[in-house]
């Protein structure tokens, strides 16, 4: 006899005031195509975009109605119906926007990751910390249904004790999106992996030990790490594994979660890696043990439905003075795996990533 399917809750909300008035600084991809349309349709109140190429600017504000196009950052720390800066430029420029803009006193929403270096992250969380403003970072992949539906059933203990877990990546990677990331000195790990750890840590906590080994795809025209393995050690035993390849040519693609425990499994796909940015719905199955795996349907895509869930959180923190889930202090923690991977390869060996500047 099959034991009942519990049915998880993942679908973000958002808190009972959010019409705070949000200006955008970035108007490039990710802003276009998840950002607007996420908030689009919770109806939030965009007041308007900073680029600092005009074009795209002026190009953001027509396709989405978005009412102010401002000609400097200054002017738009300046605009009284901003409350919340929300940013999304390459990660070297976020921590000089977001000084300005808390020192301005607006409440942000930075873009992942929230700086490259550990100890621009730490900076930006001491800002926020000295302004009394909140910071959220745009870790959303918490709230895409695959991985929210899996913590849900986590905390729920409908696997048990976690024993092992595997997020496994194999997928042709659209790079040429970001063409600034094509000479970086860190690509997987830094820009895509970051979302795997951070939601591992999500899910599990923080490891003690990590251990990771990078390596590049032959004739890659990217500078940086495109195939990457790392393993994350907890003190109960529960080890979690991260695999990705961004350059399979095969039509075999793969982006797979799978969650054991001693009581039950969790099995899923992440849909947004099926062909990205368009992606499709992720896939979660459960099964106690013992039990055959039952398909748990899902609704909403990581990209861009996920995106409310971090604005969401942020205008939570406002109104209730309690921290962003994804706050910039939280997110050192995920930062400290980033680096801690990035020394890991590089030094050959095993790293407590807590030990690393914090
Ligand atoms: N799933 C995700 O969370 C996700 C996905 C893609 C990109 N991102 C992140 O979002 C950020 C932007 O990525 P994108 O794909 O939109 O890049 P993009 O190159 O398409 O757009 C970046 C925009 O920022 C503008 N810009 C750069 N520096 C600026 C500055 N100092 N002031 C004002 N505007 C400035 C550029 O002119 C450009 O229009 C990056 O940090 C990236 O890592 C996150």
């Amino acid at each position: 006899m099959h034991t009942p399917i519990p049915t998880p809750t993942y679908i973000p909300t958002l808190p009972p005031i959010h019409d705070y008035g949000i200006a955008i600084v970035g108007c490039g991809g990710i802003v276009n195509y998840a950002h607007l349309p996420a908030y689009r349709t919770h109806q939030l109140t965009i007041v308007g975009c900073y680029d600092r190429d005009p074009a795209a600017a002026a190009h953001t504000a027509a396709t989405h109605r978005i009412g102010r196009v401002y000609t400097s950052l200054a002017e738009l720390l300046a605009d009284p119906a901003v409350t919340i800066v929300d940013i999304a430029v390459p990660a070297w420029e976020q921590r000089a926007i977001a000084e300005q803009a808390l020192a301005a006193g607006k409440h942000l929403l930075c873009q992942k990751p929230l700086a490259e270096d550990l100890a621009d992250a730490i900076a930006i969380a001491a800002a926020g910390e000295r302004a009394q403003r909140y910071v959220a970072v745009n870790q959303q992949m918490r709230w895409s249904a695959g991985i929210a539906a899996s913590a849900d059933l986590i905390r729920s203990g409908a696997i048990g004790q976690p024993t092992d877990a595997q997020i496994w990546v194999s997928a042709e990677t659209p790079w040429h999106m970001w063409p600034w990331l094509r000479d970086s000195d860190h690509l997987d790990v830094m820009y895509h992996s970051i979302h795997y750890l951070d939601s591992l840590r999500h899910l599990f906590g923080n490891p003690t030990a990590l251990t990771s080994r990078h390596a590049r795809y032959p004739g890659q025209p990217e500078r940086a790490e495109t195939k990457t393995i790392t393993i994350l050690d907890y003190p109960d035993g529960l080890q979690a594994s991260v695999m990705v390849n961004h350059h399979d040519a095969s039509r075999a693609t793969a982006a797979t979660f799978r969650f054991l425990g001693t009581a039950g499994i969790i099995s899923g796909t992440i849909g947004s890696m099926y062909d990205y940015p368009h992606g499709r719905t992720d896939t979660l199955a459960y099964a106690r043990h013992g039990d055959e795996l039952v398909d748990i349907p899902l609704t909403g895509l990581w990209i861009p439905d996920a995106f409310i869930g971090p604005m969401a959180s942020l205008m939570h923190a406002i109104q209730t003075g309690t921290d962003p889930i994804t706050s910039a202090r939280d997110n050192i923690a995920t930062l400290q795996l980033v680096h801690g991977a990035y020394r890991s390869a590089h030094e050959g060996r095993t790293i407590a990533p807590d030990t690393l500047l914090s």
